[in-house]
């Protein structure tokens, strides 16, 4: 159970941090993109105001005095371009980029050539650079990005592990302190109820000395101590029934327990006039312990028992899947609403609190069954329909080391 919940917690931890981390990687991303492109067209700018100051107009020709370095221009995949007043080209420097590369992998900043002596326009100066270091910085960020996100969350991980571990502890001990309190309360509460229940045993050995309304009164000790005695049985064994010992695990045929289930309680669906039918397959063998799934078999025979008026139907039929046992325990009674399905194997839950369904129970039977499911790698699922009926399904590891 813990096992499940520490998962849980740990799965959410870990989707958060990956958000968080998520985020924090995008904004960087974009920060960065932003500020590389913004100091690139910078330099461009920068390049190109030198490039302007470069040409002069001469006799109506524009002439470009050739000192800038050529070889920084291609080792920066610069290129540098002249025109004319009319847009027409005159002159390059650097590398050829805009013939060659895709204009939308190009970044280019255009000025105006502004003559010095008379401020007249005299041509335009391009700066274009390719995109290809950005990009390869920006892969760089990337991968530098994407593997710190995932080393952050491997390490991030292993101390979720352990926060996880660390937040559960208290919580697991004070539910084992709970577990053991009810079993140490239930023990100790066996011994007082068994000297009552004897005491009024031996009082009412002899009812004829006794007055009828003293006796009436024993006989009622006598049957409410004989419910808190199953109560306390019922208690403890929740307590104690996390896992069976392996010795007390053995192979068994379902189906001589059902069938010897179907004997017990046929009587019963006699004098309450229900037609109580089996369908069982055989040699449905499960590696358990008999003594619980008996128990878990019989706490829901009787409920349907409990839970069917006369003249209704309870069908059991056991067959096996390929990998488990399938058991179906249908009835036709009063049924269960929706919205209590997932209420009715939780301990003391009962539907009718009234108890006019004859039924003595405390609403610990389902709990017991789903522990002892469980605790034999099985489930217990109900489907049901208010006045029509209900349908316990009992799934169990099929076992075949016989
Ligand atoms: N076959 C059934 N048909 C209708 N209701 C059922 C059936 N089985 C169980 N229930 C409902 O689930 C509740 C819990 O069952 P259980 O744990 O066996 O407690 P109990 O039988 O002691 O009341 C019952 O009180 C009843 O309301
Ligand atoms: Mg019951």
């Amino acid at each position: 159970m813990f096992e499940k919940i520490r998962r849980r917690l740990l799965l959410s931890y870990l989707i958060v941090l990956s958000l968080i981390w998520g985020g924090f990687a995008i904004a960087v991303r974009i920060v960065f993109t932003h500020s590389l492109y913004k100091q690139q067209i910078q330099k461009l700018a920068a390049l190109a105001q030198v490039a302007a100051a470069n040409a002069e107009l001469d006799n109506g020709v524009m002439k470009i005095e050739n000192d800038l370095p050529q070889d920084k221009l291609f080792e920066n995949h610069q290129e540098l371009s002249w025109f004319d007043r009319q847009g027409n080209f005159i002159k390059r420097q650097g590398k050829d980029l805009i013939n060659t590369i895709d204009k939308h992998r190009l970044q280019s900043v255009t000025l105006p050539i502004i003559s010095s002596d008379d401020k007249q326009l005299i041509g335009y100066v391009r700066a274009s650079q390719s995109l290809e270091e950005l990009d390869k910085t920006l892969n760089k960020l990337d991968l530098g990005l994407g593997g710190g996100i995932i080393v952050a969350l491997m390490i991030s991980g292993a101390g979720g592990v352990w926060l996880t571990r660390q937040a559960m502890q208290p919580i697991e001990e004070s539910f084992e302190r709970l577990k053991q309190f009810t079993a140490d309360a239930s023990h100790e509460l066996r011994s007082p109820l068994m000297a009552i229940k004897t005491n009024a045993a031996v009082a009412l050995k002899y009812p004829e000395g006794m007055r009828k309304a003293d006796a009436e009164k024993f006989q009622a000790i006598s049957s409410a101590t004989n419910q808190m005695i199953r109560l306390t049985e019922d208690l403890l064994f929740l307590a104690r029934c996390d896992n069976i010992p392996d010795q007390s695990k053995e192979t068994i045929d379902l189906s001589l327990i059902l069938n010897n289930l179907v004997d017990l309680y046929q009587p019963q669906a006699v004098v309450k006039h229900i037609n109580f039918k089996s369908q069982l397959s055989e040699k449905l063998y499960v590696l358990g312990d008999a003594n619980q799934l008996t128990r878990l078999f019989s706490n829901v025979i009787q409920n349907a028992m409990n839970y069917t008026p006369s003249k209704g139907t309870i069908e059991i039929m056991a067959n096996r899947g390929n990998f488990h046992i399938v058991v179906n325990i249908q009835d036709t009674g009063v049924g269960i609403a929706p919205e209590d399905l997932e209420k009715i194997f939780e301990r003391f839950w009962r539907a009718d609190k009234s108890r006019s369904y004859n039924s003595d129970g405390f609403g610990l039977g389902l709990a017991i069954a789903q522990a002892i499911a469980q605790n034999h790698g099985g489930v217990i699922t109900v489907t049901s329909q208010l006045g029509v009926g209900s349908c316990f399904t009992v799934r169990l590891p099929l076992t075949t080391n016989f």
